[in-house]
């Protein structure tokens, strides 16, 4: 997606060559028009595939589902990373261990919200190593739901998580791979080379 792929190249911020902070529009600030457009991308990627919900986890992931949703026309669920008083106790629930934080955290969510009869999209704001989505892969597996694909705003394609769920045989679309980067410069995977 050009305009993403131009608006981390004004706006983010390269962290020891492996973090890209982007808080100005996805993890802190979020930009509505760029959401929306990002929103209109996936739906149309994802088209005619019979979606009935979106999947995805707090946060950051909330915005460009919310998005996606709203053009497919689908709820959208985000599976909690805290125990609330909110949530119902009967939950599904998932280990992820997150290698950028080192630690593990458990993902939740209400049983009333997914079941078999869904066909999920599962969206995240970033693609690492992949465990945050393997943790949601779960949560839909153990509803007896069906996960028709996955759709990452930014993937860093120098870590493993996109070969591991593509290895899966999951369809992976992401709106900008980046192939390299340092605090100079950014590098993109150029859109015939996306399927590797
Ligand atoms: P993984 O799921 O792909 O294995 O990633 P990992 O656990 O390593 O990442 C943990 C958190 O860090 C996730 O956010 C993920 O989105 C985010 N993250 C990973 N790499 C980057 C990066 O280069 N830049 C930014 N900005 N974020 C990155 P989280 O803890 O769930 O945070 P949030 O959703 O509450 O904001």
């Amino acid at each position: 997606m050009e305009l993403l792929q131009r608006v981390i190249k004004e706006q983010g911020i390269v962290i020891d060559n492996e973090v890209l902070k982007v808080d100005g529009f996805l993890n802190h600030r979020i930009d509505p028009k760029l959401m929306y457009k990002i929103g209109e991308e996936f739906a149309q990627r994802f088209k005619g595939l019979n979606i009935t919900k979106i999947l995805t986890l707090e946060s950051s992931g909330i915005a460009p589902a919310v998005f996606t949703g709203f053009t497919l026309g689908v709820p959208v669920v985000f599976a909690k990373k805290n125990i609330s008083r909110n949530i119902n106790s009967e939950t599904y629930s998932s280990c992820v261990h997150s290698f950028t934080k080192n630690k593990k955290y458990i993902i939740r969510v209400s049983k009333e919200y997914i079941d078999k009869a869904d066909n999920l999209l599962i969206i995240d704001d970033f693609l690492a190593n992949g465990q945050a989505v393997k943790g949601m892969i779960e949560l839909a597996t153990m509803a007896g739901a069906n996960v028709v694909g996955i759709g990452i705003v930014i993937e860093k394609g120098f870590q493993n998580g996109g070969t591991l769920l593509r290895e899966m045989g999951i369809r992976v679309e992401s709106l900008a791979i980046i192939e390299e980067m340092s605090k100079e410069k950014i590098s993109f995977r150029k859109e015939e080379e996306k399927k590797r």
